[in-house]
């Protein structure tokens, strides 16, 4: 049994875990940046690779000590190397370095990205490849064919904004704050889902692509006609959220040969309602629904140790002059979408 050093630090989540090979979280902590974002409504890249230098190397020291474990006792240190924030994601990565030079542990660079993909497989050593996996974070919508470590085919991505934040926009237009959406899902349960029509972008088309800023704009539209409750908007967005990632998942999988698991992974995974929709699409396809327990779906280290793990299983590791990525797709084979923007 090994044991990895997690560090992830690409957003507004500093967070270090320790994870072993046989898929123990042995110790971790995370440090959320969301009361000094909250003011600015959103993720301050400045302020945000700030905080991750100030707290991040107390937090490895204490995962160590808490687990009694030595930097020397380690079989790889792991950092997100993006994409992200590149101030932020650059603080996570050079510490990774310093360990792994100063104990001569090998390092691993992480795409965030893929920790999201495989976290389903820490919490579930029953989840084997492949599986379709259902990518839903605040920087990201993709559908992915999980083939193994290191094999990602990209089915679908988003052409202008990912659904985390159109949560998050959605929650700024209600006035609900930062981030957006937990308390965008609070207010749906208190609101009629059939009260506000709302469109559902891309929902009918050929490609399996996603759009939701529309959906968004549509959002502000029935908030600034005043003719509806905040929680009747909420729910409805909610509904469209969802009948969007229905529609698109099926045509992604249309043709294909079903894989025996549908998995959500990202932090938009957290949702009640969409898991409940997305476990009913896979039952009626006889398919295993996966998916992760919530706090591996929002932005965590123990993902990043258990990708290193797992990369580190098949072999891999990274050299010392590692480049951070602030882009960096999972499959880069993937042909261009047109639309597509940076987050793509
Ligand atoms: O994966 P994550 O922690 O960070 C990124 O890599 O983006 O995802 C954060 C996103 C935010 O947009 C947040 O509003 C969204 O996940 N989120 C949710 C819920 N919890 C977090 N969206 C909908 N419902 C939730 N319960
Ligand atoms: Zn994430």
């Amino acid at each position: 049994m090994g044991i990895v050093l997690g560090i992830e630090s690409s957003c507004d989540e500093t967070a270090a875990a320790l994870v072993t090979t046989d898929r123990q979280i042995i110790a971790e902590r995370i440090a959320s940046q969301v009361e000094a974002h909250a003011p600015y409504g959103g993720v301050v890249p400045e302020i945000a690779a700030r905080a991750h230098a100030e707290k991040l190397a107390p937090m490895i020291e204490d995962v160590l000590k808490e687990a009694n474990v030595a930097l020397t006792d380690l079989d790889a240190i792991a950092a997100t190397a993006g994409p992200g924030l590149i101030g932020g994601v650059m603080v996570g990565l050079v510490s990774a370095k310093a360990l792994a030079m100063a104990s001569d542990v090998p390092l691993i660079a992480i795409n965030h990205l893929e920790g999201h993909a495989l976290s389903p497989r820490l919490a579930d050593e029953t989840l084997k490849f492949p599986y379709a996996l259902l990518l839903v974070s605040g920087g990201h919508c993709q559908i992915l064919m999980v083939e193994g470590v290191g094999q990602y085919r990209r089915l679908a991505t988003t052409i202008d904004d990912a659904l985390g934040e159109a949560f998050d926009k959605t929650a700024k237009i209600l006035g609900l704050g930062y981030p957006g959406g937990p308390a965008v899902e609070r207010l749906a349960l208190e609101g009629d889902a059939s009260a506000v029509p709302l469109p559902r972008p891309l929902v009918g088309s050929g490609e399996p692509h996603f759009s939701f800023a529309g959906l968004k704009s549509a959002v502000m539209r029935a908030k600034d006609s005043g003719n509806y409750a905040d929680a009747d908007i909420a729910a409805s967005f909610q509904q469209a959220a969802i009948d969007c990632l229905l529609d698109r998942l099926r045509v992604a999988l249309n043709n294909r040969t079903l894989p025996p698991a549908l998995v959500v992974a990202g932090g938009v995974a957290a949702n009640t309602a969409i898991r409940g929709a997305l476990e009913g699409f896979a039952d009626a396809r006889q398919m295993r629904f996966v998916a992760p327990p919530m706090t591996l779906c929002t932005d965590n280290a123990a993902m990043i140790a258990w990708a290193g793990a797992e990369r580190l299983a098949s072999g891999q590791s990274d050299p010392l002059d590692f480049v951070a990525r602030p882009r960096w797709p999972l499959d880069p084979d993937a042909a261009p979408v047109r639309g597509a923007g940076a987050k793509a």
